[in-house]
Protein backbone atom coordinates (compact mmCIF):
# COMPACT_ATOMS: atom_id res chain seq x y z
CA UNK A 1 0.00 0.00 0.00
CA UNK A 2 2.59 2.80 1.05
CA UNK A 3 4.50 1.37 -2.20
CA UNK A 4 1.76 1.80 -4.20
CA UNK A 5 1.52 5.44 -2.95
CA UNK A 6 4.60 6.45 -3.23
CA UNK A 7 4.81 5.23 -6.65
CA UNK A 8 1.94 7.20 -7.90
CA UNK A 9 3.20 10.30 -6.00
CA UNK A 10 6.05 9.83 -8.22
CA UNK A 11 4.36 10.40 -10.97
CA UNK A 12 2.42 13.23 -10.50
CA UNK A 13 4.90 14.81 -7.64
CA UNK A 14 7.52 16.78 -10.53
CA UNK A 15 4.97 18.49 -12.28
CA UNK A 16 2.84 19.68 -9.36
CA UNK A 17 6.03 20.16 -7.53
CA UNK A 18 7.25 22.87 -9.13
CA UNK A 19 7.43 26.97 -7.81
CA UNK A 20 5.65 28.71 -11.08
CA UNK A 21 6.53 31.93 -9.45
CA UNK A 22 10.44 31.17 -9.46
CA UNK A 23 11.51 32.84 -12.43
CA UNK A 24 14.38 31.58 -14.02
CA UNK A 25 17.22 33.82 -15.44
CA UNK A 26 19.33 32.73 -18.17
CA UNK A 27 22.63 34.62 -17.61
CA UNK A 28 22.55 32.66 -14.21
CA UNK A 29 21.61 29.54 -16.08
CA UNK A 30 24.21 29.69 -18.61
CA UNK A 31 27.24 30.48 -15.96
CA UNK A 32 25.72 27.38 -14.05
CA UNK A 33 25.83 25.36 -17.22
CA UNK A 34 29.29 24.90 -17.59
CA UNK A 35 28.79 22.04 -14.96
CA UNK A 36 26.48 19.97 -17.32
CA UNK A 37 28.44 21.13 -20.85
CA UNK A 38 30.81 17.99 -21.06
CA UNK A 39 27.77 15.75 -21.42
CA UNK A 40 25.15 17.88 -22.92
CA UNK A 41 26.85 20.67 -24.55
CA UNK A 42 27.24 24.24 -24.02
CA UNK A 43 23.56 24.92 -26.08
CA UNK A 44 22.13 21.67 -25.13
CA UNK A 45 23.08 19.00 -28.11
CA UNK A 46 24.89 16.35 -26.78
CA UNK A 47 28.42 15.34 -26.03
CA UNK A 48 27.70 11.54 -25.46
CA UNK A 49 25.35 8.55 -26.25
CA UNK A 50 23.61 8.13 -23.23
CA UNK A 51 23.55 11.76 -22.46
CA UNK A 52 19.68 13.42 -24.04
CA UNK A 53 19.77 16.62 -26.06
CA UNK A 54 18.36 19.35 -23.59
CA UNK A 55 18.73 22.57 -25.58
CA UNK A 56 14.86 23.80 -27.11
CA UNK A 57 13.17 21.83 -24.87
CA UNK A 58 10.48 22.84 -23.00
CA UNK A 59 11.39 25.01 -20.04
CA UNK A 60 8.52 23.34 -17.77
CA UNK A 61 10.03 19.44 -18.63
CA UNK A 62 13.65 20.74 -17.60
CA UNK A 63 12.40 22.21 -14.90
CA UNK A 64 10.02 18.97 -14.47
CA UNK A 65 12.97 16.29 -14.62
CA UNK A 66 15.99 18.61 -13.03
CA UNK A 67 13.68 18.95 -9.91
CA UNK A 68 13.05 14.52 -10.30
CA UNK A 69 16.73 14.16 -9.99
CA UNK A 70 17.11 15.61 -7.40
CA UNK A 71 14.10 15.00 -5.00
CA UNK A 72 15.20 10.80 -5.96
CA UNK A 73 11.60 10.76 -8.36
CA UNK A 74 13.77 9.92 -11.38
CA UNK A 75 16.86 8.35 -10.73
CA UNK A 76 20.21 8.06 -13.00
CA UNK A 77 23.96 7.42 -11.72
CA UNK A 78 25.23 11.13 -13.48
CA UNK A 79 22.27 12.79 -12.72
CA UNK A 80 21.09 11.75 -9.52
CA UNK A 81 24.79 13.37 -8.16
CA UNK A 82 24.76 16.56 -10.49
CA UNK A 83 21.35 17.26 -9.19
CA UNK A 84 21.63 17.14 -5.58
CA UNK A 85 22.74 20.07 -4.67
CA UNK A 86 21.22 22.70 -7.48
CA UNK A 87 18.09 24.76 -5.64
CA UNK A 88 14.94 25.80 -7.63
CA UNK A 89 16.21 28.98 -8.39
CA UNK A 90 19.70 27.27 -10.18
CA UNK A 91 16.97 24.34 -11.85
CA UNK A 92 14.92 27.58 -12.95
CA UNK A 93 17.58 29.50 -14.50
CA UNK A 94 19.18 25.80 -15.98
CA UNK A 95 15.55 25.76 -17.69
CA UNK A 96 15.75 28.94 -18.81
CA UNK A 97 19.03 28.87 -20.53
CA UNK A 98 18.81 25.43 -22.17
CA UNK A 99 15.15 25.53 -23.11
CA UNK A 100 15.77 29.25 -24.44
CA UNK A 101 17.85 27.70 -27.27
CA UNK A 102 15.76 27.24 -31.15
CA UNK A 103 15.77 23.78 -32.78
CA UNK A 104 15.35 22.67 -36.07
CA UNK A 105 15.18 19.14 -37.58
CA UNK A 106 15.66 17.51 -40.75
CA UNK A 107 13.36 14.14 -40.95
CA UNK A 108 15.38 11.55 -43.71
CA UNK A 109 12.00 9.67 -43.96
CA UNK A 110 8.80 10.11 -45.37
CA UNK A 111 6.17 11.54 -42.30
CA UNK A 112 3.34 8.93 -43.18
CA UNK A 113 5.87 6.40 -41.74
CA UNK A 114 6.33 7.87 -38.06
CA UNK A 115 4.81 5.96 -35.01
CA UNK A 116 0.96 6.81 -34.92
CA UNK A 117 0.74 5.58 -30.85
CA UNK A 118 3.56 8.79 -30.57
CA UNK A 119 2.84 11.45 -32.69
CA UNK A 120 0.05 13.28 -31.16
CA UNK A 121 2.43 14.58 -27.94
CA UNK A 122 6.00 14.21 -29.55
CA UNK A 123 5.01 14.89 -33.54
CA UNK A 124 6.21 13.22 -36.43
CA UNK A 125 9.63 14.65 -36.55
CA UNK A 126 9.58 14.44 -32.79
CA UNK A 127 9.25 17.88 -31.80
CA UNK A 128 6.62 17.74 -29.10
CA UNK A 129 3.32 19.23 -29.51
CA UNK A 130 2.04 19.43 -26.13
CA UNK A 131 3.53 21.63 -23.43
CA UNK A 132 4.89 19.01 -20.85
CA UNK A 133 6.31 16.48 -23.69
CA UNK A 134 10.08 16.27 -24.70
CA UNK A 135 11.60 16.50 -28.09
CA UNK A 136 12.61 13.07 -29.44
CA UNK A 137 14.49 14.52 -32.52
CA UNK A 138 17.94 13.25 -32.75
CA UNK A 139 18.16 11.65 -29.50
CA UNK A 140 20.32 8.59 -29.73
CA UNK A 141 18.28 5.22 -30.04
CA UNK A 142 20.37 4.06 -26.76
CA UNK A 143 19.27 6.89 -24.83
CA UNK A 144 15.56 6.59 -26.29
CA UNK A 145 15.59 2.90 -25.83
CA UNK A 146 16.58 3.37 -22.15
CA UNK A 147 13.91 5.23 -21.04
CA UNK A 148 11.25 3.64 -22.69
CA UNK A 149 12.48 0.37 -20.79
CA UNK A 150 12.76 2.28 -17.88
CA UNK A 151 8.96 3.34 -18.07
CA UNK A 152 8.03 -0.24 -18.71
CA UNK A 153 9.81 -1.43 -15.68
CA UNK A 154 8.50 1.26 -13.58
CA UNK A 155 12.03 2.56 -12.60
CA UNK A 156 10.83 6.49 -14.45
CA UNK A 157 7.43 7.00 -13.75
CA UNK A 158 5.20 9.11 -15.29
CA UNK A 159 0.87 8.83 -15.84
CA UNK A 160 1.15 9.02 -19.15
CA UNK A 161 4.35 7.50 -20.69
CA UNK A 162 4.15 4.60 -17.98
CA UNK A 163 0.54 3.67 -19.46
CA UNK A 164 2.11 4.19 -23.62
CA UNK A 165 4.64 1.67 -22.67
CA UNK A 166 3.36 -1.06 -20.03
CA UNK A 167 2.57 -2.93 -23.35
CA UNK A 168 5.43 -2.19 -25.64
CA UNK A 169 7.22 -4.80 -26.98
CA UNK A 170 11.29 -4.93 -27.64
CA UNK A 171 10.49 -4.57 -31.21
CA UNK A 172 8.58 -1.87 -31.26
CA UNK A 173 10.68 -0.07 -28.63
CA UNK A 174 13.81 -0.27 -31.57
CA UNK A 175 11.19 0.79 -34.28
CA UNK A 176 10.19 4.33 -32.07
CA UNK A 177 13.53 4.98 -30.95
CA UNK A 178 14.89 4.29 -34.43
CA UNK A 179 12.63 6.26 -35.94
CA UNK A 180 13.21 9.48 -34.05
CA UNK A 181 16.98 9.02 -33.48
CA UNK A 182 17.12 8.99 -37.22
CA UNK A 183 15.59 12.85 -37.18
CA UNK A 184 18.62 15.25 -37.41
CA UNK A 185 18.86 17.83 -34.87
CA UNK A 186 20.14 21.15 -35.14
CA UNK A 187 20.37 23.45 -32.23
CA UNK A 188 21.22 27.34 -32.58
CA UNK A 189 22.47 29.09 -29.67
CA UNK A 190 19.67 31.64 -28.17
CA UNK A 191 22.42 34.58 -26.44
C1 LIG B 1 28.59 13.30 -16.51
C2 LIG B 1 27.60 13.60 -17.54
C3 LIG B 1 26.49 14.57 -17.21
C4 LIG B 1 26.56 15.82 -16.64
C5 LIG B 1 27.80 16.54 -16.14
C6 LIG B 1 25.23 16.35 -16.65
N1 LIG B 1 24.35 15.45 -17.20
FE1 LIG B 1 22.33 15.67 -17.46
N2 LIG B 1 22.18 13.77 -18.13
C7 LIG B 1 23.25 12.90 -18.29
C8 LIG B 1 22.73 11.58 -18.65
C9 LIG B 1 23.55 10.34 -18.92
C10 LIG B 1 21.32 11.72 -18.71
C11 LIG B 1 20.30 10.62 -19.03
C12 LIG B 1 19.76 10.08 -17.71
C13 LIG B 1 18.84 8.91 -17.87
O1 LIG B 1 19.16 8.01 -18.66
O2 LIG B 1 17.79 8.91 -17.20
C14 LIG B 1 21.02 13.10 -18.39
C15 LIG B 1 19.72 13.64 -18.36
C16 LIG B 1 19.44 14.97 -18.14
C17 LIG B 1 18.13 15.58 -18.23
C18 LIG B 1 16.85 14.88 -18.62
C19 LIG B 1 16.55 15.22 -20.04
C20 LIG B 1 15.42 14.49 -20.64
O3 LIG B 1 15.27 14.56 -21.87
O4 LIG B 1 14.67 13.83 -19.92
C21 LIG B 1 18.27 16.90 -17.94
C22 LIG B 1 17.19 17.96 -17.92
C23 LIG B 1 19.67 17.13 -17.65
N3 LIG B 1 20.36 15.94 -17.78
C24 LIG B 1 20.21 18.37 -17.34
C25 LIG B 1 21.52 18.56 -16.90
C26 LIG B 1 22.03 19.81 -16.39
C27 LIG B 1 21.23 21.10 -16.33
C28 LIG B 1 23.33 19.59 -16.03
C29 LIG B 1 24.29 20.56 -15.37
C30 LIG B 1 23.85 21.19 -14.12
C31 LIG B 1 23.65 18.21 -16.35
N4 LIG B 1 22.52 17.62 -16.86
C32 LIG B 1 24.88 17.62 -16.17
C33 LIG B 1 24.58 13.18 -18.12
C34 LIG B 1 25.08 14.34 -17.54
C1 LIG C 1 -0.42 11.63 -24.65
C2 LIG C 1 0.90 12.15 -24.89
C3 LIG C 1 2.03 11.19 -25.18
C4 LIG C 1 2.05 10.10 -26.04
C5 LIG C 1 0.93 9.57 -26.89
C6 LIG C 1 3.41 9.59 -26.00
N1 LIG C 1 4.17 10.34 -25.15
FE1 LIG C 1 6.13 10.04 -24.72
N2 LIG C 1 6.06 11.53 -23.32
C7 LIG C 1 4.96 12.28 -23.02
C8 LIG C 1 5.24 13.11 -21.87
C9 LIG C 1 4.29 14.09 -21.21
C10 LIG C 1 6.58 12.82 -21.49
C11 LIG C 1 7.36 13.41 -20.31
C12 LIG C 1 7.40 12.37 -19.19
C13 LIG C 1 8.02 12.88 -17.93
O1 LIG C 1 7.76 14.03 -17.56
O2 LIG C 1 8.76 12.11 -17.31
C14 LIG C 1 7.07 11.83 -22.44
C15 LIG C 1 8.34 11.30 -22.41
C16 LIG C 1 8.83 10.39 -23.33
C17 LIG C 1 10.19 9.92 -23.40
C18 LIG C 1 11.34 10.36 -22.50
C19 LIG C 1 12.16 11.36 -23.29
C20 LIG C 1 13.28 11.99 -22.55
O3 LIG C 1 13.81 12.98 -23.08
O4 LIG C 1 13.64 11.52 -21.47
C21 LIG C 1 10.27 9.05 -24.44
C22 LIG C 1 11.51 8.31 -24.93
C23 LIG C 1 8.97 8.97 -25.03
N3 LIG C 1 8.10 9.80 -24.34
C24 LIG C 1 8.65 8.20 -26.12
C25 LIG C 1 7.36 8.00 -26.61
C26 LIG C 1 7.03 7.07 -27.65
C27 LIG C 1 8.03 6.23 -28.42
C28 LIG C 1 5.68 7.13 -27.81
C29 LIG C 1 4.83 6.29 -28.72
C30 LIG C 1 4.93 4.85 -28.53
C31 LIG C 1 5.17 8.13 -26.86
N4 LIG C 1 6.23 8.62 -26.15
C32 LIG C 1 3.85 8.50 -26.74
C33 LIG C 1 3.76 12.27 -23.68
C34 LIG C 1 3.37 11.31 -24.60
Amino acid sequence: MRLLTLVFLGGLLPAENISAEIVGDRDAGRKISGQCRTCHGADGYAQIPIAPHIGGEPESYLRAQLTAFRDGTREHEMMSIVARSLTDQQIADLAAWYGGHKVTVEMQADPSGAPELCVACHGADGIHLIDDAPNLAGETNIYIDTQLKAFRTGKRVHETMSAVAADLTDEEIRAYADWYAAVKLYIETVQ
